[in-house]
């Protein structure tokens, strides 16, 4: 079975003077494993297409007025609110492309991703604790268990994105869309565009993880 299809999408935006086509018969295929890159001009689609996929286009603004997104099987488009939960986190996860609007400045790391852990049904401080170590240790950052108690500001770009990963890793999710692959990652200039580097590569096979760079 594959993993994610997307077939025909069409995404409308609801404006004054009535709607605009934003994304216009986007198909993608997935197989568990694979690496997809979508590259395109700014505003050309590849965010809209990613939120469509995780069912967070803004409301009502935006809607699917044509195709489908069907994940394992299970068609996304139009599916419950609850229904969608259940597979946002443990099912597909998203990096957001600017993690210092995504993380929180005024809590430390270490809190915002327990809390995670605690939003996806665990209750244990230890394990949530000893689980938050395993996934900065996973994303690559060095002694893990001091930078816990850092905040946001107080560590790298680089670091902040790798925080981010280690969220999503931590609700055990088996797939990413990193929004937009551009950043600075570790090892050296990649051209924009080009999809995710060999660093950021390496986080997600590390964690057998699938991922779409939007
Ligand atoms: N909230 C919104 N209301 C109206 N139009 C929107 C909204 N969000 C996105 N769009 C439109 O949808 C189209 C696709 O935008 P999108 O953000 O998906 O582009 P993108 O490929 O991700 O660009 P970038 O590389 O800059 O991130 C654009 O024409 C944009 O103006
Ligand atoms: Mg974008």
């Amino acid at each position: 079975m594959s993993l994610l299809d997307v077939e025909g999408l069409t995404v409308a935006f609801r404006g004054e003077r009535g709607e605009a086509t934003a994304v216009e018969d986007v198909w993608l295929h997935l197989d568990p494993g694979e690496i997809l890159g979508v590259v395109g001009e700014s505003g050309s689609g590849k965010s809209v297409t990613a939120l469509s996929i995780m069912g967070l286009l803004p409301e009502p603004a935006a809607r699917v007025a044509q195709g489908r997104v069907v994940f394992e099987g299970a068609v996304l488009t139009g599916m419950a609110e609850h229904r969608l939960r259940r597979i946002r986190g443990p099912g597909i996860g998203m990096v957001f492309q600017e993690p210092m609007t995504s993380l929180n400045p005024v809590f430390p790391i270490g809190e915002q991703i327990t809390e995670t852990l605690a939003a996806h049904g665990e209750r244990d401080g230890a394990k949530q604790r000893d689980r938050a170590v395993e996934m900065l240790e996973r994303v690559g950052i060095p002694s893990a268990a001091q930078r816990l108690g850092d905040y946001p500001h107080q560590i790298s770009g680089e670091q902040r994105q790798r925080v981010m990963i280690a969220m999503a890793l931590a609700c055990r999710s088996g797939r990413q869309w990193p929004s937009r692959g551009r950043s600075r990652w570790g090892t050296g200039p990649r051209r924009p565009g080009s999809g995710p580097c060999a660093c950021q590569r390496t986080c997600f096979r590390r964690a057998g993880f699938t991922i779409a760079s939007t």
